[in-house]
């Protein structure tokens, strides 16, 4: 089912590397309030953490899409933070942007906690006219329109633990 290695082990750790030094020098003298949204960045988060030297808390986040109308991006939020944002700097770790319905909602819904700062980090971004306008602060890798697995990613439920990005073919 797995079609090919879309990025390996190594160039992830590579580019978490690159991110890691980029965002040490923004929040420089500063402290980051991470907050991933479960429960696909968890992978990144982490192993992206691990590798700065700013000080850092770390919250957690989950939604879901309202069954049926996924398309209208509705979003249900199933874990809420466990600490309040205001006055933070607030750093949100996504997996990947597709449509970028779910990364709207989740940037209105802590915009409005008035956080001093609100920036994003995500591994992946779909190269799709729907999501051109959200701009990524921290940005691992642009790919294609393919469905992708593996590093924090899933098919219902499966692939998450691979220490790569694997394209999912069916037809394979
Ligand atoms: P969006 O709201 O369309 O941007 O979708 C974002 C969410 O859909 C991500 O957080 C993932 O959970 C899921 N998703 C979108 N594309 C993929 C993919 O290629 N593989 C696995 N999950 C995906
Ligand atoms: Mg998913």
């Amino acid at each position: 089912m797995i079609a090919h290695v879309l990025i390996s082990e190594e160039a992830i750790a590579s580019r978490l590397a690159s991110l890691a030094r980029e965002i040490d020098a923004v929040y420089a003298g500063g402290e980051i309030r991470a907050v991933g949204v479960l429960k696909g960045s968890v992978f990144f988060l982490t192993d992206l953490l691990k590798r700065i030297s700013t000080p850092v808390s770390v919250d957690f986040i989950q939604v879901r899409s309202y069954a049926g109308t996924a398309s209208s991006g509705n979003i249900q939020l199933v874990h809420d933070l466990s600490m309040d944002i205001e006055g933070k700097d607030v750093l949100l770790f996504e997996d990947v942007i597709d449509t970028g319905l779910t990364l709207r909602r989740i940037l209105d819904l802590l915009s409005s906690r008035h956080p001093r700062s609100l920036r994003i980090a995500a591994l992946l971004k779909k190269q799709l006219p729907e999501n051109a306008d959200l701009l990524v602060d921290f940005l691992g890798f642009t790919i294609g329109t393919e469905f992708v697995v593996g590093y924090g990613l899933d098919l219902d439920e499966r692939y998450r633990n691979l220490p790569y990005v694997a394209v999912w073919n069916p037809k394979t």
